[in-house]
């Protein structure tokens, strides 16, 4: 079955009302539609990145399709950023229910040739960004009373993921931040959940994977139980549910949104 992200959303359309979302990362990639779809469900949205432009041109784009935006830069790696960034969209939108953390940075390379900055880098984006932005968060993520963080992490940890040593650490990393600040914060009334994308499309990381065709594609895809591969539009909505009252006993929990890809093996 083929699957565009444009599928009609299962959801009410006042799922998400009256609430306040901030996405790291929410200026492009997986990041851009789960603002979007939050946003298309009642959201009002505060989007962060480092490039002012690709910020402008989101929240066009996002009030383009009729959702009130904020676009706040800077780094995930800066704690001053994002406190900065939680003071910005409260003065604008005057609270803080959903927090996503979305940012991320990666490539493929070799342990062997990863240098030491290398490996620092992508663990102070996924993972340091992931609790800096839960910190700042917290004091507004508190006083909001039905809070849910959900943390964007990845399935390349479970086993191990040539070329990856340093995402997977990151990202191994982010799903045991999930179950503490769970486990710490549930009687603030914020749930902390995770989702682990598998192979989306029309991602930098997909696109970085199958740069050499076709024939390394058709492959892959036989490894997908559900037969294909997933849609930014499949994350969001699982970011969508976890955000509802449909999950509202449900934190600490890493939801795999793969299609079945990560615990694959060929029939016997
Ligand atoms: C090897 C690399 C490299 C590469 C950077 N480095 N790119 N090493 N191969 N392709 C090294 C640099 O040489 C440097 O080490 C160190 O990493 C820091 O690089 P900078 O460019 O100074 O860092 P910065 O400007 O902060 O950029 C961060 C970045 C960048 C991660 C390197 O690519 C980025 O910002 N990407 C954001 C978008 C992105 O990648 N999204 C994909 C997320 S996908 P030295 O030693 O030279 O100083 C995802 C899902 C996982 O996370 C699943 C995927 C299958």
């Amino acid at each position: 079955m083929s699957m565009t992200s444009e599928e009609p959303s299962p959801f009410r359309p006042d799922l998400q009302s009256g609430k306040v979302a901030l996405v790291t990362g929410g200026s492009s990639g997986i990041g851009f539609e789960i603002a979007r779809q939050l946003g298309l469900h009642g959201a009002k949205v505060i989007i962060s990145g480092r490039r002012q432009q690709v910020l402008d041109d989101a929240c066009a784009a996002l009030g383009h399709d009729g959702i009130q935006a904020l676009g706040v830069q800077g780094d995930v790696r800066k704690p001053d950023n994002c406190q900065e960034w939680i003071k910005q969209g409260v003065a604008k939108f005057g609270r803080l229910d959903i927090l996503v953390n979305c940012a991320a940075g990666n490539f493929l390379v070799p342990a062997e040739q990863l240098s030491p900055n290398a490996f620092k880098t992508v663990m102070e984006i996924d993972t340091q960004g992931t609790f800096n932005a839960s910190r700042a968060s917290f004091p507004e993520l508190e006083k909001s009373g039905d809070a849910a963080i959900v943390n964007i992490s990845a399935t390349l940890q479970y086993g191990a993921t040539w070329y990856q040593a340093h995402a997977s650490a990151a990202k191994a990393a982010v799903d045991s931040l999930t179950r503490s600040l769970a486990l710490e914060w549930g009687h603030f009334h914020i749930r902390v959940n995770g989702i682990a994308p598998g192979p989306i499309s029309g991602t930098a990381g997909m696109t970085k994977l199958f740069a050499g065709g076709d024939d390394a594609m058709q492959h892959y895809m036989k490894t997908i139980p559900l037969g294909r591969l997933g849609t930014k539009w499949d994350i969001a909505m699982a970011v969508n549910y976890l955000c509802s009252s449909a999950a509202r006993y449900v934190t600490g929990a890493t939801l795999v949104v793969d299609g079945g890809e990560w615990m694959y093996r060929p029939p016997l």
